[in-house]
């Protein structure tokens, strides 16, 4: 019988089959040193989606001021539309969602499936980085989701500032 699936911390140990699953994702994937930075830093979300003992995907969340980035997310590309990012996004909130808690995002223009995810998960598009991604120069839709509670669905004032002024997100998102 198929074991249920399983949201938990990302873990160095973890990292192998991570790497193998983001160089199946990404045409740019990141590099082992890039995961190992951001599972050092201690105020990000780095979680798991494991089944079995085996990663099925995995999302990275970091926290350098009082915003939320959310770096990469990524889903073995032969388990795709079970669920899997949903979860690991439930879980995301689960942790770091508070009334008014604010989350951005780049996504590349041409992902239709992750810029779905997000929206659905209450993302909104709110501006353009004109050629974000060097291996095409493909733009990146930036986009932001504020947790229900005070100030529930506005586009925070700074947030171009919050932007330039934080780290890039995923380059091969
Ligand atoms: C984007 C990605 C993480 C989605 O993972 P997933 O586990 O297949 O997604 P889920 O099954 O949880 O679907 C959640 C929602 O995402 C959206 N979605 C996912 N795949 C989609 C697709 N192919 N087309 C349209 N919408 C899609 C839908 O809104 C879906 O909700 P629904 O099923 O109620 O319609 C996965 O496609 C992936 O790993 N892509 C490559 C890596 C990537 O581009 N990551 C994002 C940039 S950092």
């Amino acid at each position: 019988m198929t074991q249920p699936l399983e949201i938990r911390r990302l873990t160095y140990a973890d990292l192998p089959q991570v790497i193998a699953v983001e160089r199946r994702a990404f045409a740019t994937p990141w590099s082992l040193a890039m995961f190992v930075l951001e599972l050092s830093k201690p105020t990000g979300i780095c979680l798991a989606a494991v089944r079995e003992d085996r990663i099925l995907g995995y999302l990275v969340c970091s926290r350098p001021d009082t915003v939320w980035h959310l770096m990469n997310v990524a889903v073995d590309p032969r388990l795709r539309r079970q669920g899997i990012a949903d979860a690991l996004m439930d879980r995301l909130f689960e942790l770091a969602d508070a009334p008014g808690e604010r989350y951005t995002l780049e996504v590349r223009t041409s992902n239709r499936s992750a810029i779905h995810l997000y929206e659905k998960r209450g993302f909104r598009a709110a501006g353009r980085r004109r050629g974000y991604y060097h291996d095409n120069r493909e733009d990146a839709v930036i986009m932001w989701r504020t947790a229900p509670g005070d100030g529930q669905g506005e586009r925070p004032r700074d947030a171009d500032s919050a932007l330039s002024e934080g780290p890039a997100g995923r380059l091969g998102g």
